[in-house]
């Protein structure tokens, strides 16, 4: 099958919106593989800061990005062999990835990798330039959101949740700087992409959001 026959599903959106848990369910639903482009964002982030390499050396960064060793293994994430599944997720990666992820060659590095995950039967791709820059032609493009408070309150729960100590007010205002970071920046900005369907979850379940999306892959099928 030609790769721009293989069926995309783009599904954007800000930090802690929820989109992780649509994207993965959905995939898994349609038997698609699923990519988690921010995660890509993350691992060069941890190895950025287990390096101390420098927010100002883009050129070392962008090796970093195109240097990659990683493997998704199902739910677990590999970095050269070694398993750093809960280590991305602190916040601390976080605030580095979305600093990194505004760097042009960081992202024109990790552009290839990201087009090798469309592979039959289908990709679900989730992240913030899926539908605007990745896979601009993608069959469907969500653009899934919630309001600030709504996607605070949920990553509090998260962390709590894992045992991890959090604060409500840090939380608010990190949410926010990434936000200004990532909607601001020049290049690759989070923005809906043109045809994107929009999805507000503030006050939906995860499984409504779920069927709500499989329900409109059904209708274009
Ligand atoms: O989605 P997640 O929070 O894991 O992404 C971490 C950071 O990576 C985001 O804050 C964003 O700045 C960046 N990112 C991006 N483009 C993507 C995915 C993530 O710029 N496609």
């Amino acid at each position: 099958m030609p790769t721009s026959n293989i069926p995309v599903i783009a599904i954007d959106g800000p930090t802690a919106s929820g989109k992780g848990t649509v994207a993965h369910k959905v995939a898994d639903r349609l038997k698609f593989h699923y990519l988690d482009s921010g995660a890509l964002y993350r691992l060069t982030a941890l190895s950025a800061i287990r390096r101390d390499t420098p927010l100002t050396d883009e050129h070392a960064l962008a090796k970093l990005a195109e240097h990659l060793s990683v493997h998704f293994s199902g739910p677990d994430i590999l970095l050269a062999n070694e398993n750093v599944t809960q280590a991305i997720r602190a916040e601390s990666v976080g605030n580095m990835a979305s600093k990194i992820a505004a760097l042009p060659a960081v992202r024109q590095a990790l552009f290839s990798l990201q087009l090798g995950f469309r592979k039959p039967p289908g990709l679900v791709a989730d992240g913030r330039d899926m539908g605007t820059v990745i896979f601009p032609h993608a069959q469907l493009k969500v653009f899934l959101t919630a309001s600030v408070a709504a996607r605070a309150q949920r990553r509090y729960k998260q962390l709590i949740d894992k045992g991890i100590p959090a604060n409500m007010e840090d939380l608010l205002s990190d949410l926010q700087a990434r936000d200004d970071r990532d909607t601001q920046r020049a290049i690759a900005p989070l923005v809906p992409a043109e045809g994107a369907r929009l999805l507000d979850t503030s006050n939906m379940t995860a499984d409504e959001a779920i069927e709500q999306v499989l329900k409109w892959y059904a209708e274009i099928k």
